[in-house]
């Protein structure tokens, strides 16, 4: 019998850091009344050793040759990626319920092409089969297992020298090591860091699923964000079936790159040409909208941003906005009372970025004034029209990055106009032809263009 040592920690959900003495506030992220209270026991000499890697010079290390990647056949994920899946890299793939991860996740592992182990405590195998035949996967090289102890399943990767192993989802499976429930913070980080060892050891990649809400509600998969390599996650807004797969952390590839997919009985189908699915229900002949070209990572994306302006009827005003942020909102509409003499302080304004995806780039701010401006005033901005621009206090509007595409992929769609920076347009090397460069310096000689 091995000997149990019993020990209480303050364990905090949010960031996954043990304290031996509680606190309101968590002394490693800041957050209040995350710590909570765990009682630990420890079986001695059932945890996996931990290999000693000897030091080693970086001139040797050079030499050998890079980091092999293994492509999941699916482009937009071998994009957000850097180029697939990293040999002996730790994944995370977070979403919430019934997004879509446990279908992805299939898809990647018939794509990889390469001995995959399954573990999925949370589905029985019937059914994963099911889904397999109805994404039409083959399934060779794919083995599933429902094991729910952690230390098994680093038994079957060895046994069966699994290449990717995915396990879903991390809320239900546990170590045989602590007492506490599968799910708990606990249990969450200790599995973690023992798939991290297996990782590094055996030169596996493990992909760990993760069920996570939006507002981070289920706070356990959060803190393995400091422990894998990649942290992804797959987002969507239940009212359309486009999903969006984007890294929030990636060590070895950039973070601003998206995966774009419509979400059908086929699975997960990659969406080649985002901007036609963003417009396709795409609003015309009404004020208050407008077309904005969006960039995610290299990609442009064109977007339908909509604005509601109407009469407050309670005391404050409200100011609702979705996929913008509200603070440069609340700007962008002082700059509209301040500059161009628009009442808004006593009306209510709802702006929507049509689709669900979120834009943070400053570049979205003319389009946002101009729809809030065309709603406002009850005018209409041309159909053909996009527009780009970051917006300044002073009502200026600043130059963008890589115009070029942005340009590009509106004259593709068939606009006939962008009303763009004056200093991005002369900095412009090429000459479009068959879309009209509206350079402007401005807020109000933008209006004047469109309106
Ligand atoms: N037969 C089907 N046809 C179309 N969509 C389906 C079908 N079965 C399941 N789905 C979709 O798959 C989603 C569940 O996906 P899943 O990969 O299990 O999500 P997660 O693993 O993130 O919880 C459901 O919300 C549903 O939209
Ligand atoms: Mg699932």
């Amino acid at each position: 019998m091995a000997k149990t040592t019993t020990k209480i920690v303050y364990l905090c959900s949010q960031c996954g850091a043990d304290f031996a003495k509680w606190n309101g506030q968590c002394p490693a992220c800041h957050e209040w009344g995350t710590l909570s209270e765990f009682k630990t026991s420890t079986k001695a000499g059932k945890r996996l050793s931990v290999d000693k890697r000897p030091s080693a010079g970086l001139s040797d290390l050079l030499k050998t040759p890079p980091l092999t990647r293994i492509s999941t056949k699916i482009g937009e994920v071998d994009r957000v990626l850097g180029g697939g899946l990293l040999r002996g890299s730790l994944i995370l793939l977070g979403g919430s319920p019934g997004i879509g991860k446990s279908t992805l996740a299939l898809q990647i592992a018939a794509g990889a092409g390469r001995p995959v182990l399954y573990i999925s405590a949370e589905e029985s195998e019937e059914q994963i089969a099911l889904r397999a035949r109805r994404l039409g996967i083959e399934g060779a090289g794919l083995q599933l297992s429902g094991e729910n102890r952690i230390e098994t399943v680093l038994e079957e990767i060895s046994l069966l020298k699994s290449e990717l192993v995915f396990i879903d989802s991390i809320q239900t499976v546990y170590s045989a090591v602590l007492d506490s429930l599968p799910g708990s913070v606990s249990q969450i980080r200790e599995c973690g860091q023992q798939l991290l060892q297996v990782c590094k050891q055996r030169n596996v990649t493990v992909i760990i699923i993760g069920h996570v809400t939006k507002e981070g509600v289920i706070a356990g998969p959060k803190m393995l964000e400091h422990m894998v390599d990649t942290v992804l996650y797959l987002d969507g807004d239940d009212r359309y079936d486009q999903r969006i797969l984007r890294s929030a952390k990636n060590r070895f590839g950039t973070t601003n790159e998206v995966g774009i997919f419509r979400m059908d009985a086929g699975g997960m189908l990659p969406v080649e040409n985002p901007s036609e699915l963003f417009l396709s229900e795409r609003t015309s002949g009404i004020s208050g909208t407008t077309i904005y070209p969006a960039l995610e990572g290299s990609r442009p994306i064109l977007l339908e941003i909509q604005a509601l302006v109407s009469a407050a009827n309670f005391g404050t005003p409200q100011r609702n906005v979705n996929g913008f942020d509200l603070r440069r909102l609340a700007m962008l509409l002082a700059v509209l009372e301040r500059r161009q003499g628009l009442v808004l302080g006593t009306r209510d304004v709802f702006v929507n970025l049509v689709g669900g995806l979120k834009v943070n780039d400053p570049a979205a701010d003319l389009a946002v004034i101009g729809a809030v401006a065309s709603a406002t005033l009850d005018k209409i901005i041309p159909a053909n029209t996009v527009l780009v621009g970051e917006v300044g206090l002073a009502g200026e509007v600043r130059s963008v990055s890589q115009l070029e595409k942005r340009v590009s992929e509106a004259k593709a769609l068939g606009f006939k106009q962008i009303v763009a920076p004056a200093g991005s347009v002369k900095r412009l090397n090429f000459k479009p032809t068959g879309i009209r460069l509206q350079g402007v310096k401005t807020v109000r000689e933008a209006f004047e263009i469109v309106f």
